[in-house]
Protein backbone atom coordinates (compact mmCIF):
# COMPACT_ATOMS: atom_id res chain seq x y z
CA UNK A 1 0.00 0.00 0.00
CA UNK A 2 1.21 3.46 -0.73
CA UNK A 3 2.11 5.45 2.31
CA UNK A 4 2.02 9.31 2.30
CA UNK A 5 4.73 11.27 4.63
CA UNK A 6 2.87 14.23 6.25
CA UNK A 7 3.57 17.74 7.16
CA UNK A 8 0.87 19.14 9.60
CA UNK A 9 0.93 22.96 10.83
CA UNK A 10 0.00 23.89 14.32
CA UNK A 11 1.15 23.10 18.07
CA UNK A 12 -2.06 22.94 20.34
CA UNK A 13 -4.92 20.26 21.59
CA UNK A 14 -6.42 20.61 18.08
CA UNK A 15 -3.54 19.19 16.31
CA UNK A 16 -2.14 16.62 19.19
CA UNK A 17 -5.60 15.10 18.46
CA UNK A 18 -5.14 14.90 14.49
CA UNK A 19 -1.61 13.83 14.90
CA UNK A 20 -3.36 10.66 17.10
CA UNK A 21 -5.76 10.31 14.44
CA UNK A 22 -3.40 10.45 11.50
CA UNK A 23 -1.17 7.69 13.38
CA UNK A 24 -4.25 5.08 13.16
CA UNK A 25 -4.16 5.25 9.18
CA UNK A 26 -2.12 2.51 7.37
CA UNK A 27 -1.61 5.08 5.19
CA UNK A 28 0.41 7.44 7.08
CA UNK A 29 4.31 7.63 6.51
CA UNK A 30 6.73 9.79 8.06
CA UNK A 31 4.37 12.80 9.99
CA UNK A 32 6.13 16.09 11.41
CA UNK A 33 4.26 18.55 13.23
CA UNK A 34 5.45 22.30 13.25
CA UNK A 35 6.05 23.22 15.63
CA UNK A 36 3.89 20.42 17.52
CA UNK A 37 4.27 19.88 21.48
CA UNK A 38 5.14 16.99 23.27
CA UNK A 39 1.75 14.91 22.83
CA UNK A 40 2.34 15.22 18.78
CA UNK A 41 5.84 14.29 19.13
CA UNK A 42 4.46 10.76 20.44
CA UNK A 43 3.46 10.33 17.06
CA UNK A 44 6.47 11.64 14.58
CA UNK A 45 9.18 14.51 14.86
CA UNK A 46 8.35 18.18 15.76
CA UNK A 47 9.96 20.85 13.83
CA UNK A 48 10.92 24.11 13.75
CA UNK A 49 9.94 26.11 10.89
CA UNK A 50 7.69 29.06 10.82
CA UNK A 51 4.45 28.21 8.99
CA UNK A 52 3.72 31.96 7.95
CA UNK A 53 7.39 31.16 6.61
CA UNK A 54 6.33 29.75 3.14
CA UNK A 55 9.84 28.96 1.47
CA UNK A 56 10.92 27.68 4.39
CA UNK A 57 7.51 25.23 4.62
CA UNK A 58 8.06 24.48 0.53
CA UNK A 59 12.13 23.20 1.74
CA UNK A 60 11.16 21.43 4.48
CA UNK A 61 8.11 19.68 1.67
CA UNK A 62 10.63 18.72 -0.36
CA UNK A 63 14.09 17.95 1.60
CA UNK A 64 11.53 15.30 3.24
CA UNK A 65 9.30 14.15 0.54
CA UNK A 66 6.12 14.91 2.02
CA UNK A 67 3.35 14.27 0.23
CA UNK A 68 0.45 16.34 2.52
CA UNK A 69 1.22 19.09 4.18
CA UNK A 70 -2.36 19.64 6.85
CA UNK A 71 -2.83 22.92 8.43
CA UNK A 72 -4.41 23.15 11.76
CA UNK A 73 -4.80 27.04 12.88
CA UNK A 74 -6.33 29.66 10.64
CA UNK A 75 -3.78 31.90 10.43
CA UNK A 76 -1.21 30.24 7.83
CA UNK A 77 -4.30 29.53 5.65
CA UNK A 78 -5.77 33.32 5.96
CA UNK A 79 -2.23 34.48 4.96
CA UNK A 80 -2.65 32.58 2.00
CA UNK A 81 0.00 28.85 2.51
CA UNK A 82 -2.53 27.18 0.48
CA UNK A 83 -2.90 29.23 -2.43
CA UNK A 84 1.47 29.06 -1.62
CA UNK A 85 1.92 25.55 -1.73
CA UNK A 86 -0.54 24.79 -4.42
CA UNK A 87 1.04 26.91 -6.84
CA UNK A 88 4.09 24.30 -6.20
CA UNK A 89 1.87 21.59 -6.96
CA UNK A 90 2.26 20.52 -3.04
CA UNK A 91 -0.97 18.81 -1.97
CA UNK A 92 -2.73 20.90 0.88
CA UNK A 93 -5.55 20.34 3.09
CA UNK A 94 -6.91 23.75 4.05
CA UNK A 95 -8.46 26.20 1.83
CA UNK A 96 -7.42 28.65 0.06
CA UNK A 97 -7.01 32.55 1.22
CA UNK A 98 -9.94 33.59 -1.18
CA UNK A 99 -11.94 30.44 0.46
CA UNK A 100 -10.27 31.35 4.42
CA UNK A 101 -11.88 34.70 4.02
CA UNK A 102 -15.11 32.86 5.41
CA UNK A 103 -13.04 33.27 8.79
CA UNK A 104 -10.67 35.88 7.85
CA UNK A 105 -12.97 38.91 7.18
CA UNK A 106 -16.45 38.90 9.08
CA UNK A 107 -17.23 41.69 6.02
CA UNK A 108 -16.82 39.34 3.25
CA UNK A 109 -18.78 36.74 5.56
CA UNK A 110 -21.57 38.56 6.37
CA UNK A 111 -22.08 39.82 2.47
CA UNK A 112 -21.35 36.39 1.47
CA UNK A 113 -24.83 35.14 3.75
CA UNK A 114 -26.61 37.90 2.46
CA UNK A 115 -26.00 37.54 -1.23
CA UNK A 116 -26.57 33.47 -0.87
CA UNK A 117 -29.35 34.27 1.88
CA UNK A 118 -28.05 31.99 4.15
CA UNK A 119 -29.74 32.79 7.59
CA UNK A 120 -27.69 35.22 10.01
CA UNK A 121 -27.87 38.02 12.29
CA UNK A 122 -28.73 41.50 10.37
CA UNK A 123 -25.85 43.55 10.30
CA UNK A 124 -23.74 46.82 9.11
CA UNK A 125 -20.14 47.75 7.87
CA UNK A 126 -18.36 50.93 8.64
CA UNK A 127 -15.03 51.69 8.24
CA UNK A 128 -12.62 53.06 10.64
CA UNK A 129 -13.18 56.52 10.07
CA UNK A 130 -17.22 55.92 10.39
CA UNK A 131 -17.37 54.88 14.32
CA UNK A 132 -19.25 58.38 14.75
CA UNK A 133 -21.76 56.83 11.61
CA UNK A 134 -21.87 53.54 13.63
CA UNK A 135 -23.00 55.26 16.89
CA UNK A 136 -25.72 56.74 15.20
CA UNK A 137 -26.46 53.71 13.39
CA UNK A 138 -27.16 51.97 16.77
CA UNK A 139 -29.28 54.73 18.57
CA UNK A 140 -31.41 55.20 15.82
CA UNK A 141 -31.65 51.14 16.23
CA UNK A 142 -32.11 51.70 19.98
CA UNK A 143 -32.46 48.02 20.28
CA UNK A 144 -30.13 46.22 23.16
CA UNK A 145 -27.83 43.94 23.52
CA UNK A 146 -25.73 44.77 20.12
CA UNK A 147 -23.32 43.08 19.16
CA UNK A 148 -19.57 44.57 17.79
CA UNK A 149 -17.03 42.95 15.64
CA UNK A 150 -13.95 43.77 14.69
CA UNK A 151 -13.42 42.78 10.60
CA UNK A 152 -10.24 41.07 10.67
CA UNK A 153 -8.53 37.75 12.78
CA UNK A 154 -8.60 38.67 16.41
CA UNK A 155 -8.08 35.51 18.45
CA UNK A 156 -11.66 35.95 19.63
CA UNK A 157 -10.84 39.09 21.09
CA UNK A 158 -12.53 40.83 18.86
CA UNK A 159 -16.44 40.25 19.76
CA UNK A 160 -18.41 43.08 22.09
CA UNK A 161 -21.40 42.25 23.11
CA UNK A 162 -23.15 46.14 24.39
CA UNK A 163 -26.01 46.37 26.53
CA UNK A 164 -26.46 49.80 26.52
CA UNK A 165 -25.77 53.21 24.57
CA UNK A 166 -23.03 54.05 27.28
CA UNK A 167 -21.65 50.27 26.59
CA UNK A 168 -21.25 51.08 22.68
CA UNK A 169 -19.85 54.55 22.93
CA UNK A 170 -16.85 53.19 25.64
CA UNK A 171 -16.32 50.35 23.58
CA UNK A 172 -15.74 52.01 20.18
CA UNK A 173 -13.33 54.23 22.16
CA UNK A 174 -11.52 51.54 23.07
CA UNK A 175 -11.68 49.24 20.10
CA UNK A 176 -10.36 52.68 17.86
CA UNK A 177 -7.15 52.52 20.69
CA UNK A 178 -6.64 49.06 21.09
CA UNK A 179 -2.98 48.20 19.60
CA UNK A 180 -3.70 44.48 20.46
CA UNK A 181 -6.56 44.43 17.62
CA UNK A 182 -3.66 45.66 15.16
CA UNK A 183 -5.75 46.14 11.87
CA UNK A 184 -8.22 43.52 12.82
CA UNK A 185 -10.74 46.87 13.64
CA UNK A 186 -9.98 48.56 10.27
CA UNK A 187 -13.88 47.60 9.72
CA UNK A 188 -16.73 47.11 12.15
CA UNK A 189 -19.45 44.67 12.05
CA UNK A 190 -22.35 45.72 13.81
CA UNK A 191 -25.18 42.88 14.20
CA UNK A 192 -28.25 42.50 15.45
CA UNK A 193 -27.88 40.02 18.81
CA UNK A 194 -29.18 36.58 18.06
CA UNK A 195 -31.25 34.68 21.30
CA UNK A 196 -30.74 31.50 21.31
CA UNK A 197 -28.23 28.20 22.37
CA UNK A 198 -24.89 27.97 20.15
CA UNK A 199 -23.49 24.81 18.86
CA UNK A 200 -21.24 24.30 16.09
CA UNK A 201 -21.49 21.69 13.07
CA UNK A 202 -17.90 20.13 11.09
CA UNK A 203 -18.06 19.98 7.17
CA UNK A 204 -15.52 18.56 5.12
CA UNK A 205 -15.56 19.88 1.56
CA UNK A 206 -13.06 19.12 -1.25
CA UNK A 207 -15.16 22.26 -3.31
CA UNK A 208 -17.97 20.15 -4.94
CA UNK A 209 -18.64 17.34 -2.45
CA UNK A 210 -19.47 18.47 1.19
CA UNK A 211 -19.83 16.02 4.20
CA UNK A 212 -20.99 16.31 8.22
CA UNK A 213 -18.50 15.22 10.12
CA UNK A 214 -20.42 15.92 13.35
CA UNK A 215 -21.64 18.39 15.68
CA UNK A 216 -20.04 19.71 19.14
CA UNK A 217 -20.56 22.67 21.76
CA UNK A 218 -18.14 24.00 22.82
CA UNK A 219 -17.89 26.43 26.51
CA UNK A 220 -16.36 29.93 25.28
CA UNK A 221 -16.37 31.88 28.64
CA UNK A 222 -13.99 31.30 31.21
CA UNK A 223 -16.44 31.10 34.46
CA UNK A 224 -19.15 28.24 35.02
CA UNK A 225 -22.60 28.93 33.98
CA UNK A 226 -20.99 31.34 30.66
CA UNK A 227 -19.87 33.84 32.88
CA UNK A 228 -16.68 36.20 32.69
CA UNK A 229 -14.45 36.99 29.71
CA UNK A 230 -14.35 34.96 26.60
CA UNK A 231 -11.50 31.84 26.10
CA UNK A 232 -10.23 30.21 22.71
CA UNK A 233 -12.93 27.53 24.71
CA UNK A 234 -12.82 25.63 27.99
CA UNK A 235 -14.14 22.67 26.89
CA UNK A 236 -16.72 20.64 24.43
CA UNK A 237 -18.80 18.08 24.05
CA UNK A 238 -20.52 16.17 21.34
CA UNK A 239 -23.48 15.12 19.91
CA UNK A 240 -24.98 18.51 21.00
CA UNK A 241 -28.86 17.78 22.00
CA UNK A 242 -30.06 20.93 20.88
CA UNK A 243 -28.52 19.87 16.63
CA UNK A 244 -31.77 17.40 16.55
CA UNK A 245 -31.84 15.64 12.94
CA UNK A 246 -34.41 18.17 12.29
CA UNK A 247 -31.90 21.30 13.03
CA UNK A 248 -29.13 19.39 11.17
CA UNK A 249 -31.53 19.00 8.00
CA UNK A 250 -32.26 22.84 8.00
CA UNK A 251 -28.54 23.43 8.43
CA UNK A 252 -27.83 21.25 5.55
CA UNK A 253 -30.22 22.48 3.38
CA UNK A 254 -30.08 26.49 4.38
CA UNK A 255 -26.77 26.45 5.06
CA UNK A 256 -24.30 24.24 4.24
CA UNK A 257 -25.20 23.68 0.93
CA UNK A 258 -26.06 27.06 -0.34
CA UNK A 259 -22.31 27.80 1.42
CA UNK A 260 -20.12 25.52 -0.68
CA UNK A 261 -22.36 26.22 -3.70
CA UNK A 262 -22.01 29.86 -3.21
CA UNK A 263 -18.16 29.50 -2.50
CA UNK A 264 -18.19 27.56 -6.14
CA UNK A 265 -19.78 30.74 -7.54
CA UNK A 266 -17.47 33.24 -6.31
CA UNK A 267 -14.65 30.99 -8.07
CA UNK A 268 -13.44 30.28 -4.04
CA UNK A 269 -14.23 26.63 -4.11
CA UNK A 270 -13.99 26.25 -0.36
CA UNK A 271 -11.49 23.01 0.24
CA UNK A 272 -10.62 21.82 4.05
CA UNK A 273 -13.06 21.86 7.23
CA UNK A 274 -15.67 24.46 7.22
CA UNK A 275 -16.61 24.98 10.84
CA UNK A 276 -20.30 26.79 11.01
CA UNK A 277 -20.86 28.42 14.13
CA UNK A 278 -24.51 28.46 15.05
CA UNK A 279 -27.00 30.23 16.73
CA UNK A 280 -30.31 27.60 17.04
CA UNK A 281 -33.01 30.54 17.28
CA UNK A 282 -36.58 30.13 17.69
CA UNK A 283 -36.82 31.04 13.79
CA UNK A 284 -34.26 28.24 13.48
CA UNK A 285 -30.69 27.91 13.01
CA UNK A 286 -28.61 31.08 12.43
CA UNK A 287 -24.76 31.66 11.32
CA UNK A 288 -22.76 33.04 14.01
CA UNK A 289 -19.47 32.69 12.42
CA UNK A 290 -17.71 30.33 10.03
CA UNK A 291 -13.85 29.25 10.80
CA UNK A 292 -11.85 27.39 7.65
CA UNK A 293 -10.56 24.91 9.96
CA UNK A 294 -11.59 22.73 12.60
CA UNK A 295 -13.00 24.41 16.29
CA UNK A 296 -10.31 23.29 19.56
CA UNK A 297 -11.11 21.94 21.67
CA UNK A 298 -14.38 20.80 19.71
CA UNK A 299 -11.60 18.82 17.12
CA UNK A 300 -10.65 17.05 20.38
CA UNK A 301 -14.04 15.94 21.04
CA UNK A 302 -15.46 14.81 17.67
CA UNK A 303 -11.90 12.97 16.02
CA UNK A 304 -12.24 9.96 18.83
CA UNK A 305 -15.70 8.76 17.53
CA UNK A 306 -15.07 9.60 13.71
CA UNK A 307 -14.53 5.97 12.39
CA UNK A 308 -13.38 6.41 9.14
CA UNK A 309 -9.40 7.19 8.49
CA UNK A 310 -8.69 10.64 8.47
CA UNK A 311 -5.58 10.91 6.56
CA UNK A 312 -7.90 8.96 3.69
CA UNK A 313 -10.18 11.61 3.83
CA UNK A 314 -7.85 14.27 3.74
CA UNK A 315 -6.41 12.69 0.70
CA UNK A 316 -9.52 12.28 -0.80
CA UNK A 317 -10.60 16.35 -0.41
CA UNK A 318 -7.18 16.69 -1.78
CA UNK A 319 -7.78 14.58 -4.94
CA UNK A 320 -11.57 15.93 -5.16
CA UNK A 321 -12.87 12.54 -4.63
CA UNK A 322 -14.48 13.03 -1.64
CA UNK A 323 -17.93 11.65 -3.32
CA UNK A 324 -16.60 8.38 -2.90
CA UNK A 325 -16.57 8.81 0.64
CA UNK A 326 -19.46 8.79 3.55
CA UNK A 327 -18.85 9.76 7.39
CA UNK A 328 -19.26 6.95 10.16
CA UNK A 329 -19.29 8.47 13.25
CA UNK A 330 -19.82 6.03 16.82
CA UNK A 331 -22.97 6.63 18.50
CA UNK A 332 -20.72 7.38 21.43
CA UNK A 333 -20.27 10.66 23.62
CA UNK A 334 -17.63 12.81 24.09
CA UNK A 335 -16.62 15.16 26.62
CA UNK A 336 -13.90 17.41 26.29
CA UNK A 337 -12.65 19.30 29.44
CA UNK A 338 -9.97 21.75 28.77
CA UNK A 339 -7.18 22.26 32.12
CA UNK A 340 -6.22 25.89 31.88
CA UNK A 341 -3.98 27.76 34.03
CA UNK A 342 -5.23 30.13 36.29
CA UNK A 343 -5.51 33.62 35.46
CA UNK A 344 -6.27 32.65 31.42
CA UNK A 345 -7.06 34.46 29.39
CA UNK A 346 -5.67 36.99 30.51
CA UNK A 347 -2.13 36.66 32.41
CA UNK A 348 -0.53 33.37 34.03
CA UNK A 349 2.20 31.65 35.24
CA UNK A 350 4.26 28.60 33.25
CA UNK A 351 6.36 25.96 34.11
CA UNK A 352 4.26 24.31 36.68
CA UNK A 353 5.19 20.17 36.51
CA UNK A 354 2.36 18.49 35.83
CA UNK A 355 2.17 14.82 37.16
CA UNK A 356 -0.86 11.97 36.92
CA UNK A 357 -1.13 11.45 33.23
CA UNK A 358 -0.14 8.11 33.68
CA UNK A 359 -2.86 7.37 35.94
CA UNK A 360 -5.65 8.40 33.54
CA UNK A 361 -7.94 5.43 32.22
CA UNK A 362 -6.49 3.53 28.70
CA UNK A 363 -10.04 4.47 27.21
CA UNK A 364 -9.49 8.26 27.70
CA UNK A 365 -7.21 10.73 25.85
CA UNK A 366 -5.04 13.34 27.13
CA UNK A 367 -4.14 16.12 24.10
CA UNK A 368 -1.65 18.20 24.86
CA UNK A 369 -2.09 22.02 24.74
CA UNK A 370 0.26 24.46 26.63
CA UNK A 371 2.62 22.09 27.43
CA UNK A 372 6.63 21.88 27.46
CA UNK A 373 9.30 19.42 28.65
CA UNK A 374 12.08 21.04 31.01
CA UNK A 375 14.37 19.15 32.02
CA UNK A 376 13.26 15.72 31.22
CA UNK A 377 9.82 17.01 33.34
CA UNK A 378 6.52 17.68 31.29
CA UNK A 379 5.21 21.46 32.29
CA UNK A 380 3.20 23.78 31.53
CA UNK A 381 3.49 26.23 28.72
CA UNK A 382 0.48 27.84 27.94
CA UNK A 383 -2.78 29.23 28.75
CA UNK A 384 -4.88 25.75 27.62
CA UNK A 385 -2.33 23.32 29.45
CA UNK A 386 -4.56 19.62 28.55
CA UNK A 387 -7.67 18.26 27.23
CA UNK A 388 -8.58 15.45 28.75
CA UNK A 389 -11.55 13.69 26.88
CA UNK A 390 -13.97 11.24 28.27
CA UNK A 391 -16.53 8.76 26.56
CA UNK A 392 -19.78 6.75 27.36
CA UNK A 393 -22.63 5.42 25.63
CA UNK A 394 -24.70 8.66 27.41
CA UNK A 395 -23.58 12.03 27.60
CA UNK A 396 -23.68 11.61 31.72
CA UNK A 397 -21.62 8.94 31.45
CA UNK A 398 -19.14 11.01 29.26
CA UNK A 399 -18.81 13.75 31.53
CA UNK A 400 -18.38 11.77 34.73
CA UNK A 401 -15.74 9.48 32.82
CA UNK A 402 -14.16 12.70 32.40
CA UNK A 403 -14.19 14.30 35.01
CA UNK A 404 -13.06 10.97 36.76
CA UNK A 405 -9.69 11.63 35.15
CA UNK A 406 -9.56 15.07 35.28
CA UNK A 407 -8.99 14.72 39.02
CA UNK A 408 -5.93 12.43 38.47
CA UNK A 409 -3.82 15.21 36.30
CA UNK A 410 -2.08 17.56 38.73
CA UNK A 411 -0.11 21.14 38.34
CA UNK A 412 -0.09 24.33 39.83
CA UNK A 413 -2.65 27.05 39.65
CA UNK A 414 -4.58 24.40 37.55
CA UNK A 415 -8.26 25.97 36.83
CA UNK A 416 -11.14 24.56 34.78
CA UNK A 417 -14.85 24.60 34.09
CA UNK A 418 -16.82 22.04 36.27
CA UNK A 419 -20.01 22.25 34.05
CA UNK A 420 -18.55 20.96 30.81
CA UNK A 421 -21.85 19.41 29.25
CA UNK A 422 -24.35 20.69 31.79
CA UNK A 423 -26.44 22.59 28.99
CA UNK A 424 -26.42 19.24 27.35
CA UNK A 425 -27.90 17.43 30.18
CA UNK A 426 -30.60 20.35 30.77
CA UNK A 427 -31.62 19.57 27.08
CA UNK A 428 -31.81 15.65 27.74
P1 LIG B 1 -17.66 35.07 16.89
O1 LIG B 1 -16.16 35.26 17.03
O2 LIG B 1 -18.27 35.81 15.77
O3 LIG B 1 -18.05 33.61 16.94
O4 LIG B 1 -18.27 35.61 18.26
C1 LIG B 1 -17.85 35.15 19.52
C2 LIG B 1 -19.04 34.84 20.38
O5 LIG B 1 -19.86 36.01 20.55
C3 LIG B 1 -20.00 33.81 19.78
O6 LIG B 1 -19.60 32.52 20.05
C4 LIG B 1 -21.29 34.18 20.47
O7 LIG B 1 -21.34 33.64 21.78
C5 LIG B 1 -21.22 35.66 20.58
N1 LIG B 1 -21.90 36.28 19.44
C6 LIG B 1 -21.34 36.70 18.29
N2 LIG B 1 -22.26 37.24 17.46
C7 LIG B 1 -23.44 37.15 18.09
C8 LIG B 1 -24.77 37.56 17.76
N3 LIG B 1 -25.06 38.18 16.61
N4 LIG B 1 -25.75 37.30 18.66
C9 LIG B 1 -25.46 36.71 19.83
N5 LIG B 1 -24.24 36.33 20.21
C10 LIG B 1 -23.23 36.55 19.36
N1 LIG C 1 -13.38 26.78 20.05
C1 LIG C 1 -13.65 27.82 19.16
C2 LIG C 1 -12.77 27.92 18.00
O1 LIG C 1 -11.97 27.05 17.74
O2 LIG C 1 -12.88 28.92 17.30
Amino acid sequence: MDTYNVLLIGGGGREHSIAWKLSQSDKLGKLYTAPGNPGTAQFGTNVKIDPLNFEEVETFVLENKIELVVVGPEAPLVAGIADYLTEKNIPVFGPRTSAAMLEGSKEFAKDFMMKYEIPTADYAVFSADEFDDALKFIQLKDSYPIVLKADGLAGGKGVFICDSEEEVQKRLNKIKNDQSLSGAADRLVVEEFMEGEEASVFVISDGHTSHIIHNAQDHKRIGEGDTGLNTGGMGAYCPAPVVTDEVLAVVKEKIIDPTIAGMQLEESAYLGILYVGLMITEDGPKVVEYNCRFGDPECQAILPPLENDLLDLFLATTQQRLDEKSIQISNKHYCCVVLSSDGYPVEYEKGKEITGIENVDEDTFVFHAGTTLKDGKLVTNGGRVLNVVGSGHTLQQAIDKTYENVERIQFENRYYRKDIGHKGLRRN
